[in-house]
């Protein structure tokens, strides 16, 4: 016999806000029967309020002041579902200030004002759970949270933008140019109505800076984030990188040296080998390799994106939202302990990409006439730049005297590489802005 209620109201309806009310509905009596509570889906605020949806809702349960929502004292539980950071910002600050528990999808909000959030959240005596954030249906929150607790983390790397993987996948396997491919992502809707969100890296971005917070302790700036999407990489590279043993991946990186206590975190393409497991996670796939220094490296894969595997997050979230409410616990595993996350990070350095040593791939569009190759090898030795490989490929135009020229390089400082990128750029011989990916080695 179930003794109480809990309702959930939404801000927000759109894709998965009615995944989440579609699969509470499905699956309510399982749910309850698992909870021990009726969950009732009792309102939701939405912009249009004549739209219609593919869940059973009425006209009552509709509101359009996401506000009042958030202020309804008959509510447990908000899943703030609006994306954006003013509106969802206004909305989780209200539903926590009155001690509801918040539940999230909303990766950009959390990036910018998670510290702001989180702390509002202990101070109202309710929880904001975000598990929907990084990764959609991969449960890397609770993860890191709960089942690697025992962990200091020396590296976090992964495919966190589904999109990106998306079309780095198709031109691979089907030799499509990147415009190709990006035509048929938006399309599939695949890309956030801000391409730049995905196209240029800023996704994965707002993930690896809450995966850097759950990991350190210290919630990072996106700006400390060295940033760089996809949008230069075309169907030759992802070719040489496939014949050089690579798959181009966008990754997002953090990594910290437990040492020194300092960490780096970037988001950018990079070559990765084939027979890393994450190489091989291919479509709209996402991946997180976590190395702590006592379980050694773990690799989640799964569904980034998507109605039911975002709803699926959510729904979890909520299923311990449920609990807490039911026990009366003002603390849950599953989030943020911010008294422990202050300790853990207090002492905590970014350090500079500079820093950072790799190998590298660098492409040149170049004139093909004598002595350019010892121009180049000129500059990258001036740096102290070991060169691995060359290749250059002519243009499929036969009168074109631009060719590309590709060179991997030994390990050497990203400070090396960057300097010998400034010289390259002012050389005459080379015609159009350098590319240059690091080529990253993680055992996996
Ligand atoms: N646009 C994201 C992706 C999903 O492609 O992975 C939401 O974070």
């Amino acid at each position: 016999m179930t003794e109480r209620e809990i309702k959930i109201g939404f801000a927000g309806l759109g894709v998965v806000g009615q995944g989440v009310w579609k699969h509470l509905e499905r699956n309510a009596s399982a749910l309850e029967q698992r909870l021990g509570v009726r969950i009732v889906l009792a309102r939701a605020a939405v912009r249009d309020l004549t739209k219609s949806r593919g869940v059973t809702i009425t006209p009552e349960q509709l509101t359009d002041d996401a506000i009042a929502l958030a202020r309804d004292p008959s509510l447990d539980i908000v899943c703030e579902l609006i994306g954006g950071t003013a509106l969802a910002r206004e909305v989780t600050l209200q539903a926590l200030a009155g001690g509801k528990v918040v539940v999230t999808a909303n990766k950009a909000l959390i990036c910018t004002h998670g510290a702001e959030l989180f702390q509002a959240a202990a101070e109202g005596g309710g929880h904001y759970l975000f598990e929907a954030s990084v990764c959609g249906g991969i449960p890397i929150i609770k993860t890191m949270r709960e089942s690697l607790v025992a962990n200091r983390f020396r590296l976090l790397y992964g495919i966190l933008n589904g999109t990106c993987n998306y079309i780095l996948t198709r031109m691979e396997r089907e030799s499509l140019t990147f415009h190709e491919t990006l035509q048929d992502a938006r399309r599939l809707g695949y890309v956030e109505a801000d391409e730049a969100l995905d196209l240029d890296g800023w996704d994965a971005a707002h993930k690896a800076v809450i995966l850097a917070y759950l990991a350190h302790g210290k919630w990072f700036n996106l700006e400390d984030v060295d940033v760089q999407g996809i949008r230069n990489i075309d169907l030759p590279d992802v070719q040489w990188a496939n014949s050089l043993g690579y798959k181009v991946k966008l990754l997002g990186i953090i990594s910290r040296d437990l040492d020194s206590n300092r960490v780096v975190i970037r988001v950018h393409p990079a070559l990765i080998s084939k027979r890393n497991v994450v190489a091989n996670v291919d479509d709209v796939f996402n991946a997180v390799s976590v190395t702590g220094d006592v379980v050694g490296t773990t690799v989640l894969i799964g569904r980034g994106a998507g109605q039911d595997a975002t709803a699926s997050a959510v729904i979890s979230d909520i299923a311990d939202a449920v609990s807490a409410i039911r026990s009366g616990s003002r603390a849950l595993s599953s989030e943020v302990d911010l008294e422990f996350y202050r300790r853990l990070g207090a002492d905590l350095a970014l350090a500079s990409p500079a820093e950072i040593r790799s190998a590298y791939y660098l492409r040149l569009s170049v004139l093909d006439r004598p002595g350019v190759l010892a121009d180049v090898a000129t500059v990258l030795a001036r740096h102290e730049v070991s060169i691995a490989t060359v290749i250059q490929r002519s243009s499929e135009e036969t009168d074109n005297p631009v060719v590309s020229l590709i060179l991997t390089t030994h390990e050497c400082s990203e400070a090396s590489m960057r300097c010998s990128l400034h010289d390259l750029d002012a050389l005459a011989s080379v015609r159009s802005r350098p590319l240059l990916l690091p080529i990253v080695d993680f055992d996996n």
